[in-house]
């Protein structure tokens, strides 16, 4: 350690800045708190900047089937039955309640929703939806709706540490007081000492090689979380998108189907409806993906694993005014022009349903430490998400947990600074003791496999003698890394070192879906068992809860809050 220890002081101290870290920073701001963001990259490259379709508000600015106007009830429904009755039913209310503000607010701080020709907030038909309820912003919702709140960030100077990773968190008599990171460029490593720590640092998807995930999509706030003793839940709930480009595996969005788009296979044949004859090229996420997977069993897919997404039929204007970015993104990464051929998709893991364990109002169980967007499980989305609920998740429980946070710090005393340097230390040793490894081990070839393990053993179709392989090669893979050895030993923008300490969580989390998935003996949602094919409410309407004790990881059930909707066959 160097001879200066450099220790931050805040109120409220949020990981991560996204949409969710964001949001909740402004409202920690604006009720006159003293807060700052950490961020592994700039907040205009976090992940949410990717976000294409769209955010779900029931607005009824479009009209649904014969002239029904939506409602927050509607959405509910939906979203409950898209999620195969897993989602927490209060939390989903909640959301929907609250979704028609949230957009309206968005657009208040200078989101560009794009408009219908009355004036009003435009809204487009999203899979799983009975009514066109999803804002959006042409594809381009997540970077429109990322640059509003970055600017309102910055309007207000709220302190920005970017290009700051995370290694712990500090705990003090049960309660959490605060982190350690380090800063890239300089490699050393600042303390942060808070009242309250708010995780929110996205999803986990780069554990698959097939994703529509940044590479920073590394689970890092979810893997700090475990070992600090709080439990995830429901990790084994991986969302595959079922139109990525084919060889990049970058997002095509919904929302291209949501216009008007259609899949068809080598044969030219719309084959959706064969299996979702209501919903068609509309239905949930996980029902598309896996009707495309099965195409591709039955040799019906084109060479090398893929189906057409055609949108020709939507017309040169429509494609240039409402899908752009895929179309630009389909000429720059397939060299296909989506307004004269049909663009090459397959299915690619896109997003977490499961994540860290929180209340209502994001807290964790341990005092101080909060959770909230993708990296946390509420749960809104259950065994399934739908488009255009994760940015709305992202905004609004960033805003209501903030809420929390606000209330619950004023009972919070200052947290003292004893621990900190220890802390410090501990973090210090440990990135001492990998630089200095003399390990015969590649971390880059332990990645691959990984992602190789994760996509062939957890992908859309799943069965228990190819998951317990699975599970046993993550265990193997956990051995090995701690003999990898790094060849650059500079502390300094070591970038390296970085993806060696994300790995190090990776490969915990990859245990954590192993298991859950394995210990699910039925099919819900997207985690679908060829050995296990129906759901099994009688044994399996329940949580996973997956701790970590020492080196184990001890596996509990809880209840699911049902409610307003009770669970039915799942039919579209
Ligand atoms: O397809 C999409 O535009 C993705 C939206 C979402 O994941 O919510």
């Amino acid at each position: 350690m160097g001879d200066k220890v450099v220790i931050h002081r805040y109120e409220v101290i949020i990981i991560g800045g996204g949409l969710t870290g964001l949001r909740a920073a402004l409202q920690v701001f604006d009720a006159g708190f003293d807060v700052a963001i950490i961020s592994k990259v700039n907040p205009l490259r976090s992940h949410s900047v990717a976000a294409q379709g769209g955010m779900n508000a029931s607005l009824g600015n479009v009209k649904g089937p014969e002239g029904s106007i939506d409602s927050w009830k509607n959405h509910a429904y939906d979203t409950v039955k898209g999620s195969d009755y897993l989602a927490d039913q209060d939390a989903v209310e909640r959301m929907c309640r609250e979704a028609p503000k949230t957009v309206i607010e968005l657009e208040h701080m200078g989101t560009v929703w794009s408009r219908l020709e009355n004036g009003k907030i435009a809204q487009r038909p999203f899979g799983g939806a009975g009514f066109p309820r999803t804002c959006y912003a042409a594809d381009r919702t997540g970077h429109n709706t990322l640059n509003t709140l970055y600017e309102q960030v910055n309007a207000r100077k709220i302190p920005i540490y970017d290009e700051f990773f995370v290694t712990s968190l500090i705990r003090d008599q049960g309660r959490c007081t605060g982190c350690t990171a380090l800063e890239f460029l300089k490699g050393e490593i600042h303390g942060f000492v808070a009242k309250a720590v708010l995780m929110a640092t996205g999803g986990f998807g780069r554990i698959f090689n097939k994703s529509t995930n940044a590479l920073i999509n590394t689970g890092d706030g979810q893997s700090l979380t475990l070992r600090a003793g709080v439990p995830l839940k429901d990790m084994e709930f991986v969302q595959f998108h079922p139109t990525t480009l084919y060889g990049t595996n970058i997002l095509i969005t919904e929302g291209a189907r949501g216009e008007g788009g259609i899949l068809l296979n080598k044969d030219g044949e719309r084959f959706m409806e064969r299996y979702a004859p209501d919903s068609l090229d509309l239905a949930p996420r996980d029902v598309v993906a896996r009707s495309i997977e099965e195409e591709f069993v039955q040799k019906r897919g084109f060479k090398g694993d893929y189906v057409q997404l055609d949108i020709r039929l939507l017309g040169e204007e429509r494609i240039m005014e409402r899908l752009p970015g895929i179309r630009q993104i389909s000429m720059d990464f397939a060299g296909v022009d989506p307004i004269t051929e049909p663009i090459p998709v397959q299915p690619g893991q896109h997003y977490s349903m499961g994540g860290i364990d929180v209340d209502i109002n994001g807290r964790t169980s341990l005092e101080g430490l909060y959770a909230a967007g993708e990296c946390a499980c509420v749960s809104v989305h259950g065994a399934n998400r739908l488009g255009g609920n994760s940015l709305l998740e992202t905004v609004v429980f960033g805003r209501l947990v903030a809420d929390k946070i606000i209330e619950d710090v004023k009972e919070f005393a200052t947290p003292p600074k004893k621990l900190v340097e220890k802390v410090i230390k501990t973090s210090e040793d440990h990135i001492e003791a990998i630089i200095q490894s003399k390990g015969l081990e590649n971390q880059f070839n332990i990645k691959d496999m990984l992602n190789q393990t994760m996509t062939t053993k957890f992908g859309i179709f799943r069965k228990e003698d190819s998951m317990l392989k699975g599970l046993s090669d993550i265990k193997k893979m956990q051995e090995k890394i701690s003999k990898v050895s790094l060849k650059n030993k500079d502390r300094k923008l070591n970038h390296a070192l970085i993806r060696l300490l994300e790995l190090q969580g990776m490969l915990l989390l990859s245990e954590v879906v192993a298991i859950g998935a394995i210990k699910r003996k039925e099919s819900r949602g997207s985690h679908k068992r060829t050995d296990y094919p129906e759901r099994d409410d009688e044994n399996f309407l329940k949580h996973t809860l997956v701790k970590r004790e020492e080196e184990d990881m001890i596996v509990s059930y809880s209840p699911v809050n049902l409610g307003m909707f009770e669970p039915e066959e799942r039919v579209y």
